[in-house]
């Protein structure tokens, strides 16, 4: 069954813009689908905190070089932060639609941009960690180790609380 592609992602598709490898980029991210194994690897040129050139090579499917393609067009130019915000709902009304079995990949799309912006943020002393996925995974392990160490806390209070009823009772036991 043919899959139901706009015009515009044929288009995107058969001469995708800014496709190719970047020499020395700022940022640089690898991305796939574990799902349906496809993969974009994205680079990064930024100046001033705007995005000066970006590139990208696809392993995948029509569409994931279609999104890619159209999303690379419309964020050369913009700010950091106004990349990192691009939403893949715009990537799918830029295209004209997307069948609903490739909404994913317009997904992955953005989410690899992101990737690419932290990569250049943590080369450069920027990282906030506060919403970069790596930030994300270091929040959870701290507060992971804040139980543990609580629950540590808790036992051998306990532990302390026994061995004091178990002296008395000793005690009490060698009165009588
Ligand atoms: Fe998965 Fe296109 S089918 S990225």
């Amino acid at each position: 069954m043919a899959l139901d592609y706009t015009k515009k992602t044929i288009g995107h598709f058969l001469r995708p813009h800014n496709i190719g490898e970047m020499k020395n980029p700022d940022g640089y991210s690898r991305i796939g689908n574990a799902v349906c194994g496809d993969q974009l690897d994205f680079f990064l040129k930024v100046d001033k905190g705007i995005i000066k050139d970006v590139k990208f090579l696809s392993f995948g499917c029509a569409s994931n070089i279609a999104t890619a393609s159209v999303m690379t067009e419309k964020i050369k130019g913009m700010t950091l932060a106004e990349a990192k915000k691009y939403p893949w709902q715009k990537i799918v009304s830029e295209l004209g639609g997307l069948p609903k079995q490739k909404l994913h990949c317009s997904v992955m799309a953005v989410q690899g941009l992101k990737k690419a912006i932290e990569d250049y943020e943590k080369r450069h002393g920027l990282a906030t960690n506060k919403n970069s996925q790596s930030g994300r995974l270091s929040k959870r392990k701290n507060k992971a180790s804040q139980v543990k160490k609580s629950v540590k806390k808790k036992v051998s209070k306990k532990k302390l609380v026994n061995r004091k009823l178990s002296k008395k009772i000793e005690g009490k036991s060698r009165v009588k």
